[in-house]
């Protein structure tokens, strides 16, 4: 697997490929890689000839009191699973690749970016945007795929893309979970075994939720009742439990349209988020 650090040589790397007739995915992450980054690993190679992934603990995705210090940062160790997943490419750039000296553009997708973790983390999503838009423009692969996990994200990168005429196919693939439901996340890592204990309740919660929902309970009690067995489980505190249009992320009170159930709630110090399809 070939290792690449500046913006022109994944440029070059890509459009290689793409001259040989070569169809080229890409997957960016943060690193800290688990069975769900390789997941999308995977699907990105039954959609493209070559795989590229890049890693990048991208800064302006973060609140001031959030984890960026302490986000996990294992280059080898990721680089060897990469490896072991068929990964053709690894884009490691550095902080001054991503933003140069005078670095003054933000990139901020109105709506779809609104509520839910936009608004618990304020900021957040202008700092994926314009990693992601950055990221896209420097390697211009024909597809990127990015996870269910993170619903809200995946929305707004399919709507940066299509504003802004990016021309990279946005793929989103589903969640990959441990076998008692709980989603798969970097941030795992973070739980005491109290703490991974309880953690399925959320996808439990959510699941319940979906049930009621279908049988049409409207989505204010749906919501609220999920909400309550998450503190009565031993979650800290619920930051939100909502039903949501599936694409647009309004609000919705029954799911008529295809909608999805999203939650953030906290386990002490470690914040999980989760969603499902309702109909
Ligand atoms: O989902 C992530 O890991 C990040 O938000 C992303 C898309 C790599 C942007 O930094």
């Amino acid at each position: 697997m070939k290792a690449v650090r500046s913006p022109a040589e994944l440029r070059a790397s890509i459009s290689d490929w793409q001259r040989q007739g070569l169809k080229v995915g890409f997957v960016p992450t943060m690193g800290a890689l688990h069975e769900g980054h390789l997941s999308l690993v995977e699907r990105a190679k039954t959609l493209a000839d070559k795989v590229a992934v890049s890693i990048f603990v991208n800064p302006t995705q973060f609140g001031p009191n959030e984890d960026f210090t302490r986000y996990p940062r294992q280059e080898a160790a990721d680089q060897a699973l990469l490896e072991g997943a068929g990964g053709d490419l690894v884009y490691l750039p550095d902080m001054a690749a991503m933003y140069p000296q005078g670095f003054a553009t933000s990139i901020t997708v109105a709506h779809v970016s609104e509520g839910l973790c936009g608004a618990c983390r304020p900021g957040h999503f202008s700092g994926v945007a314009t990693v992601v838009a950055k990221l896209l423009l420097q390697g211009l692969p024909d597809l990127a795929v990015f996870g269910e996990k993170d619903y809200q994200q995946l929305q707004v990168i399919r709507r940066l893309v299509l504003d802004l005429d990016i021309p990279v196919r946005i793929v989103g693939a589903p969640t990959l979970r441990e076998s008692d439901g709980l989603a798969k996340s970097s941030r795992n890592a973070y739980l005491t075994s109290e703490e991974r204990a309880i953690a399925p309740r959320l996808f439990q919660a959510l699941t319940e939720a979906a049930v009621s929902l279908r049988a049409g309970l409207p989505a204010g009690q749906a919501c609220l009742q999920a909400s309550q067995s998450l503190l009565r489980a031993g979650f800290a505190k619920v930051d939100y439990i909502e039903l949501r249009d599936a694409q647009s992320l309004e609000p919705v009170d029954h799911p008529t349209a295809p909608a999805r159930i999203l939650a953030a709630a906290w386990l002490g110090r470690t914040r999980l988020i989760d969603n499902l399809p309702v109909c």
